[in-house]
This record gives structure tokens, sequence and C-alpha cells, in this order.
């Protein structure tokens, strides 16, 4: 690809040097697993969104499953959330014989709506007296957990989540994945929930080497079961009052993401410029729908998805131009295979099905440069208007 959707290597060339002086110190000092390393981003990530405590994981994906782990989730539960997202924040629902309930997407943010989500709890759930929490009436499960998920670097509307939330007792999981630095109403992505799950996967605005992940809560107890949680459920070692699961974040990867964190409201800077200029190029276009930051959000646009009916086509005129594209999700979680038990059809969830047949992630990344955004919006123009 002449230009790939993602290249990181500019990136790292920029601050190589100081990346590789933090990865000599902790050979030097071989506390390879958690540690102190992992200790000062703990302490950076927890100030840095605005939240109480940070936990080091080993994935994103691990970090949703301790957090709903440390919030009893279980085979008596249902867990609200949207089919529009990546596969783990469904699959940590389901890992813990706990259902999912789909509610669809806003087409202007490709987040959940919560107004869908009033209607649901409001017609498809009744009071539990003695719990006094919701109770699906088709599974007969507790409803008392929601996983917003912040897609492509936008909050989901956690206003309105939060007072639907603090209305009906459940507690909320930010699946923030893509949105570290991201704000809705002047609160960072991950602190605005009862807890927050982040991903340091490559791809996303702060990435590692590999593998990790990160809890945000304010919550005392939630963070001390999730502490717990990572370490086989052991405190003090080797005594397990719980069973746990083995998720401890690296000290190689979190010396990565110590230096990362310090250029991450750079990084956002440079993307949101990118965002801006391809708005500006392409909002006009025939057929195009370009990403909107809704009001009250502060977008760090992990990705700049954009909507064309004629989308397969689209992306493989750009594939012959040497453009990367990539499709986030071609398939909504309710019509996945694995989820064929849950009994959902095609039409189940309209907004969601058409978000995955239109939308299109074109190139994105800090070092995007102004000649390689131009290529990219010529191409798109050319086809559509060709
Ligand atoms: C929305 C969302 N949730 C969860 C995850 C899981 O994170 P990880 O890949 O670090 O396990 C990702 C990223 O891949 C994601 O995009």
């Amino acid at each position: 690809m002449k230009i790939p959707v993602l290249d990181l290597k500019p990136q790292i060339a920029a601050h190589r040097a100081e990346i590789m002086e933090a990865l000599d110190s902790v050979i030097d000092a071989t506390h390879f697993v958690l540690g102190p390393e992992v200790a000062e981003l703990e302490k950076a990530v927890a100030s840095y969104t605005g939240s109480k405590h940070a936990i080091g994981v080993a994935s994103g994906s691990d970090a949703l499953l301790i957090a709903l782990m440390a919030l009893g989730v279980g085979s008596d539960d249902a867990v609200i959330t949207t089919p529009y997202t990546f596969f783990a924040t469904v699959g940590a629902i389901c890992r813990l014989g706990a259902l999912p309930i789909f509610v669809d997407i806003r087409p202007s943010s490709f987040n959940i709506d919560v107004d869908l989500v009033a209607e649901r709890l409001k017609k498809g759930c009744e009071p539990d007296p003695s719990s006094g929490l919701l109770r699906d009436k088709v599974s007969g499960r507790l409803v008392r957990t929601m996983i917003p998920v912040h897609l492509y670097g936008q909050c989901a509307d956690m206003n309105a989540i939060m007072a639907l939330a603090q209305q009906h007792n459940i507690s909320v999981v930010e699946d923030a994945a893509q949105a570290l630095g991201a704000q809705c109403n002047g609160m960072r992505a991950g602190s605005i929930g009862h807890i927050g799950c982040l991903s340091f996967y490559p791809t996303k605005n702060l990435g590692g080497f590999g593998d990790g992940g990160m809890i945000t809560t304010s919550d005392d107890a939630l963070a001390e079961k999730c502490r717990i949680i990572r370490v086989h459920g052991s405190k003090p070692k080797y005594y397990h009052a719980i069973v746990g699961i083995n998720s401890r974040l690296d000290a190689i990867q979190a010396a990565v993401l110590r230096v990362g964190l310090k250029y991450l409201d750079q990084w956002a800077s440079m993307r949101r410029e990118h965002a801006r200029a391809y708005t500006e190029s392409l909002k006009e276009t025939r057929d195009i729908s370009v990403p909107v930051a809704l009001p009250g959000q502060h977008h760090v646009f992990n990705q700049y998805v954009i909507r064309s009916n004629r989308r397969d086509a689209l992306r493989k005129f750009l594939t012959d131009k040497g453009i990367g594209t990539e499709i986030y999700y071609p398939l909504p979680l309710h019509m996945q295979q694995c989820f064929a038990h849950i009994g959902h059809n095609k039409g189940d969830f309209p907004e969601a099905e058409r978000a995955a047949s239109e939308s299109l992630a074109i190139p994105m990344f800090p070092y995007l440069t102004i000649e390689q955004r131009t290529t990219v919006t010529n191409a798109i123009k050319e086809f559509q208007e060709g």
C-alpha cells in the first residue's frame, strides 16, 4: 500500500531515542511483569483520565472481562450493549455466561442509541421486587449492567446514559478501548461510568509494542477487586478467596506507553486536524457522509469513518490506487454465527446493519502527510463523482 490505513513507523521514528532509553531501563531493572514501571503508568493514566484508580492488565479484552467479573456479572445477568462494536465487548459478556441485550445505534455517531435503551428497559423489563433491580421479561435475567462503547474515538451519549443508569440501578462499564483522550462534556472517557476499559493494542491512539489494557475507576472496592482478579484472585500471594485470571501488564509495554502518554494529546490534535481537513474536502462529495463530532463531544478520531452506499466498489477503487482502508465492522454482532442461539435475525438492528454495509475507515494516523491526505480525498472524489 502506498498509503496504509495506519502507519506507525513515522510516529515511532519521532520518539525512538526516548522509547529505547525507557526499554533499556526496564531491561536493566529486570522487573518484567507489573512492578514499578506498571505502577507509574497506572498513576499517570489515572491522573490523565481523572479516575482515582487505574489497573494495568494484559489487554482491552481482559479489561472488559475483569471489570464484569468485579461487578459480579454471571449467568443470572443480561448486559445491555451495542451490536456494532469489536467482538471483545460482547465476548466478555458471553464468557461469563451472561446474555447480551443488543440495542441499536444512532447513525450520527455509530454509538448506542440511549432513547432505544430507555424504551427497551421500559417495555422489555420489569422490576424485581427482591433486588430492587430490573429483570428482562424474556430471559428472566437481571439487567444491572450496561456497556456503552465509544466507537472510533467519540464517546457515547454519557450524560443520558448515566441518568438512565442511576434511575434503574445499572452499573456502567465504559468500553473506551478506542477513545483514550476523548471527552464528553469535559469528562474524559473511562472516568464517566462506574468503571472504564482501555486497550493499548498498537492500532489504538495510545498503543504499545504488543497487547495491553487498563481498567479505570474511582470506586475503591471495585479497583481492589480488579487488582485481585488480575493475579488469579490471590491476596495475599498464594491465598485465594476468589478465582481470578492471569492478566498482568508487562513492564516493557508500560515503558513504551509511558513515553506515548506524554505525546497522546499532541497526537490527538494531529488526528483532529486530519479529520478537519478530510471533512472540509469531502463534505460536499456526492453520496458520501463524513463523521461528525456531536455537541459536547471531544472526538479523538481513532478512526475516520466515512459512509458510502457503494462502499465495496469504493474500497476496491482505493485499493487499486494503493490506498489502504478497513471496514469496522462488516458483520454486526447479532448476526455472528456464535451468537445464533440468541435468536436474532437480519433486520433486528437496522442502523447497525446499515453501518456495517456502508462504513469505510480511511487512512488516519498522526503523521499522515498533507500530500497523502490530498491523494486520499482526490481518489474518493474521483470515484464518487467520476
Ligand atoms: C471497542 C473495543 N473493545 C475492546 C477491544 C479489545 O481490546 P484488545 O484488542 O486490547 O483486547 C477493542 C480493540 O481491539 C475495541 O476496539
